[in-house]
Parts: C-alpha cells; structure tokens; sequence
C-alpha cells in the first residue's frame, strides 16, 4: 500500500505543502507555499485547507501541521492564529470542509517527528528538542524518537519577556532590524536557559532562519548540545504526512 500522503504546515505567515513518501521522509511533489490569511479566522484558514486538499489529487488521510496547542483536534492556544480558534476542534472543522480524514498536530511537533525520524535528531536516545524560530517560537520534544506532544518553550518568560517568543524569535530580528550577532546572542541566551533547565541530549535548531546558521551560530555557546536541522523548512509538512501514515 503507498504510503504517500498531503502534508500541510500552516505556520503563522505561510501555508506550506506536498505530497511526502512518509517511508523516506522526501516530497513526492514540490513544496507550494501560500501566504496564511490575515487575520487566520477558523473561515479563512479552513477555505485554505479545503482549496489544498482539492488541488491535490491524492486519497489518504491528510496530516496538518498547526501553529497552537492541539489535543485530539480541539484547540488550546492562539499566539500567532485567531482566537476564534480556540475551544473549536480543528481537525473536525478541516475534515467536514475537505471530506478527507484529517490528522492534526502541532507544527513544531511535526518537525521534530521529521528530524527524529530522518534527519538531525534520527537514532537519538534521550530528549531531543527540535526549536523552531520563526513568527513565535515553536518546540517538537522527542524521547527516544517518540513525541511529547505539546511543550510550549515559547511560552517561557526569559529576562522579564513572557512569552518570550515576543522577544527571541525570528520575526522579531526583522522587526527591530537586528544585526545577525545581536539576535545570535537572544538566541544563545534562550537555548541556554532551555538546556540549563531540560538537559536534552540534543537541540536541533529549526525553522526557516535555518538557512542563515553561518551568520549567527559563531554567537551560541560551543557547549550548547545544538546543530541545525537537516530537514530546512520541509520537516513540518513531512512530520505531518508521517503522523498521517502512521494513525492509519
Ligand atoms: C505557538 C506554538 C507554535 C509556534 C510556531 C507559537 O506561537 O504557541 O504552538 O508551535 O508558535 O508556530
């Protein structure tokens, strides 16, 4: 039976996708990637996901990446969506717009199912972190390869900012237009704390500021247990597939 499935990353600036073999972890079709709505009402977003899932010809179930806290669908948290989202179970809104079978995770917990299934954090035994920098701060906790699903690192206070993310992520270094060694120098400071207080094995560094590791990892502690991800900006869609392949 193929294993391929849609994967779908909805971050909180754009919507990614593309049919995965969730076997070797690598897209079947090239990644599209669509700008999130604004503002991501339950209505916007679920057109979107509708729009996708008609556009892609494929008969599986579907798994999507979603920038909140999500247990069994219903939805906790709205940092980077609308409220409107929260106390509504997205993945039964996504599957009644699309008539497809949907399986919903959180998107940094899809790229850590990503990196520790088939790159950086692979055969790791221990606590992984995979962090993701982009509009927030998104964290996958892995133990031993298996999902701790839902740690919110973004969620700590660091240096009187709560959420942090306000302050550390990615989007905030374009924002205050940082230089790449200031923001290198947040980004030490809060993996610090992170390894200080969780003593992962690993952290593997994520989301699309990836791409920019040479210009600020000179300002992260040679001690700090990080490298970057391997899987770039595709691990949340190609975390999602896999959860997709797997609860079906
Ligand atoms: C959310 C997380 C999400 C992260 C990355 C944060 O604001 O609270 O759930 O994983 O952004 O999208």
């Amino acid at each position: 039976m193929s294993r391929t499935r849609l994967g779908i990353d909805i971050g909180g600036s754009g919507v990614k996708y593309a049919l995965v073999d969730t076997d070797l972890g690598e897209l079947v079709t090239k990644r599209t990637r669509i700008k999130t709505p604004d503002p991501a009402t339950p209505q916007a977003v679920t057109e979107v996901v509708a729009e996708i899932v008609d556009s892609v010809e494929t008969d599986g179930s579907v798994g999507i990446g979603f920038p909140a806290v999500v247990w069994e669908g219903d939805v906790f948290s709205a940092n980077n969506i609308d409220e409107g989202w929260i106390g509504r179970n997205a993945r039964d809104d996504f599957a009644n717009a699309t008539g497809a079978e949907i399986v919903l995770i959180n998107d940094a917990d899809a790229a850590g199912i990503a990196e520790a299934s088939f790159g950086a954090a692979k055969g790791v035994v221990g606590l992984t972190l995979v962090i993701t920098f982009g509009t927030g701060i998104g964290s996958g906790a892995m133990f031993d390869g298996k999902l701790v699903p839902n740690l919110e690192l973004g969620m700590l206070e660091l240096e009187g900012h709560y959420p942090a993310e306000l302050f550390f992520s990615a989007k905030v270094r374009k924002r205050e237009n940082l230089s790449w060694g200031v923001w290198g120098g947040r980004v030490n400071r809060f993996l610090s704390h992170v390894n200080a207080v969780f003593n992962p094995r690993l952290m593997v560094f994520g989301g699309g500021v990836t791409k920019y590791w040479d210009q600020f990892s000179s300002h992260l502690d040679d001690k700090l247990p990080v490298v970057p991800a391997s899987m770039g900006n595709n691990a949340g869609l190609i975390g999602a597939a896999v959860a997709a392949a797997r609860a079906s």
